[in-house]
């Protein structure tokens, strides 16, 4: 890691009466050097809130927004709950990531672009959905996926919730 990422793990830690209060932003930063958390970078934010490196991994792995391998510039999220769905979410990530040659949450070949089948993302009344990088995308139906793609790789690619400058 970083030694910028690290001072400011331990700057965002001051702000919280409880240190362990900052994992899943002091994350976002960590993640912010690569684009992913390999487990040895997972193991040095463990090291810095004193923590068990299994405790880490499982914040990682149980949010969508932390990947433990590399993903696209592009982050594709699909919402696959209830109400997205009963107006087609399935057919529509079998399309897409036949389109992109990827199984869901692998990169494609061309490193542009990840899948992610994703829990509720709060924006049912335009079910089906996505997220695409920061952008609310929806009611999406199999014939603008093409557009959606094309337009996506114009954009700067999903951004990170906490930047911090590497020197
Ligand atoms: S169910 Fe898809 S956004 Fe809520």
């Amino acid at each position: 890691m970083h030694d910028t990422t690290r001072k400011a793990i331990l700057e965002l830690q001051k702000l919280y009466p409880e240190k362990r209060s900052a994992l899943i932003p002091a994350l976002h930063l960590a993640q912010s050097e690569q684009g992913f958390l390999p487990r040895e970078i997972q193991n040095e934010v463990a090291e810095l809130f004193d923590i068990d490196p299994n405790e880490v991994n499982s914040v990682v792995t149980f949010y969508d927004m932390f990947f433990e391998k590399p993903v696209g510039k592009h982050i594709l999220h699909v919402c696959k709950n209830a109400s997205c769905m009963l107006r087609g979410a399935d057919g529509l990530i079998q399309t897409l990531c036949q389109k992109l040659n990827v199984q869901p949450r692998g990169m494609s070949a061309d490193g542009e672009f990840t899948v992610i089948p994703s829990e509720c993302l709060g924006a049912c009344d335009r079910a089906p959905m996505m997220l695409v990088d920061d952008q609310v995308v929806g009611p999406v139906q199999e014939r603008d996926i093409d557009k959606i793609l094309s337009e996506a790789k114009k954009g700067p690619g999903h951004p990170s919730p906490v930047e911090v400058e590497h020197a």
